[in-house]
């Protein structure tokens, strides 16, 4: 019988983007799960609660098969072994991104030898794309919706209304 492959796309996702989605799809072509793992306890005090970034992850996910949404806390080698998860996706914008990553993946790769991690990256066209520009552009009035899907914009107007 042939073993699931499950991975990981653990973040913040402080909210989801085009560039996520991209990094989501691009990682159902070369695994049978793929679970988004909301980061719970962030060091930045996050735009939106858990349970809205869930939310909006779920809602941007939909359409794209055999993906899961979920939410963990403390170490990411932990919760990837209680999923029996064997990889992490990360994705890889720039090399301004490859330190910390690296970092990272070492770090996990001594908690666990055998978690992989699977860096992907996006269509060039997200490359300087990450939630914090978004909500940045957002904040001053510039014009969001070719990084982040409408509902997501919906949300993000009305949190910096409700401010
Ligand atoms: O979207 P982000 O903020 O770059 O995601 C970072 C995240 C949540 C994946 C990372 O901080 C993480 O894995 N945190 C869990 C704690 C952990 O396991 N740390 C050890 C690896 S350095």
């Amino acid at each position: 019988m042939k073993t699931e492959r499950t991975a990981i796309y653990p973040g913040s996702f402080d909210p989801i983007t085009y560039g996520h989605i991209d990094i989501i799809k691009r990682a159902v072509t070369l695994f049978d799960r793929v679970i988004v793992a909301v980061a719970r306890n962030i060091n930045k005090s996050p735009m939106f609660t858990e349970a809205e970034r869930r939310e909006l992850i779920l809602e941007a996910v939909r359409d794209i098969p055999r993906v899961e949404v979920d939410s963990f806390s403390g170490l990411l080698v932990n919760y990837a072994q209680s999923v029996s998860a064997q990889a992490v996706i990360r994705g890889l914008r720039a090399i301004s991104d490859f330190e910390y990553e690296l970092q990272m993946a070492l770090v996990n790769r001594k908690l666990d030898e055998s978690l992989v991690t699977v860096f992907l990256m996006p269509h060039e066209k997200y490359t300087y794309l990450n939630s914090s520009i978004v909500k940045e552009l957002a904040k001053f009035g510039g014009e969001v919706s070719c990084f982040v899907p409408p509902f997501v914009q919906e949300q993000i107007v009305k949190k910096l209304r409700d401010a």
